[in-house]
């Protein structure tokens, strides 16, 4: 199950995306408090292994930290950022080391809607797939966007079967990190709905079956290191190379 809010979006990324665009302005300053943000991030961008030229999405970028780890691996790479949240984008917009890079107003659930259209060379969706509202629909969608062969990464928070994790993750969520989105933004309503959504996702093993059902192969998963070893993923996977 994904964490979602509401039913049917009455907006791209419904209630979820305005709640990050809420706290947008305060967004980058909250994960800076996590050492490890960046370069877990970067580790992921890693993991694709692309060639130095390439097209790469990033999907659900927000304001644009997992695009700038795309960029930093990747600087060659012609980028193309899409989130549904206009305000954690206009944070993006004015990155400069961000400048040139395609970002897209628009739903996870149809790219194509919003005028992404693929081929792509690799995919990154780093803390989007928690937040969709099917995600089972959205693999398709991804894996629709994909080169023949060419890979993905969801980086992702999995906790579900892992007691050891599911109590370091609460017991973070609560000491740190709720606290701390209550003193930066004021309200600290979307912090608890991600512990939940993380609390409420796939175990390592489900998400795995959940990428061969939606037709990637390769599919395998890398750990984070640090305290969030166990907790955060790169859920690695490709687009087989012939058929659909
Ligand atoms: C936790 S942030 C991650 C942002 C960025 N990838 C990063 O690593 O910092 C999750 C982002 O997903 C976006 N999002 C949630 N649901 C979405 C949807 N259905 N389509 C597109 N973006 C969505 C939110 O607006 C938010 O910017």
């Amino acid at each position: 199950m994904t964490g979602r809010r509401t039913g049917a979006p009455e907006r791209p990324g419904g209630r979820v995306a305005a709640d990050f665009d809420r706290v947008a302005s305060a967004y980058d300053l909250l994960v800076g408090l996590d050492p490890g943000y960046r370069r877990h991030l970067r580790r992921s961008a890693e993991r694709l292994r692309l060639p130095g030229v390439a097209r790469i999405l990033d999907l659900c970028c927000g304001t644009g930290q997992s695009t700038l780890a795309l960029r930093a691996v990747y600087p060659q790479a012609t980028l193309c950022g899409l989130d549904a949240a206009a305000e954690m984008l206009q944070v993006a917009r004015v990155r400069p080391q961000l400048a040139g890079v395609e970002l897209v107003h628009g739903d996870a659930m149809d790219p194509t809607a919003a005028g992404v259209d693929g081929p792509f060379d690799g995919i990154l969706m780093a803390y989007g797939i928690r937040n969709v509202a099917d995600a089972d629909a959205c693999l398709q969608r991804v894996r629709g966007l994909l080169a023949g062969g060419a890979p993905v990464c969801f980086h992702e928070y999995s906790v579900t079967g892992s007691r050891l994790s599911t109590a370091v993750w609460k017991a973070v969520t609560a000491s740190i990190i709720i606290p701390a989105a209550r003193v930066v933004t004021g309200d600290d309503g979307l912090f608890r709905y991600l512990r939940d959504s993380v609390l409420e996702f796939d175990s390592v093993d489900r998400f795995e079956r959940r990428l061969r059902q939606a037709g990637f192969t390769a599919v395998r998963t890398l750990p984070a290191g640090g305290w969030q070893r166990g907790i955060l993923h790169s859920f690695l996977a490709r687009r087989p190379a012939t058929g659909r």
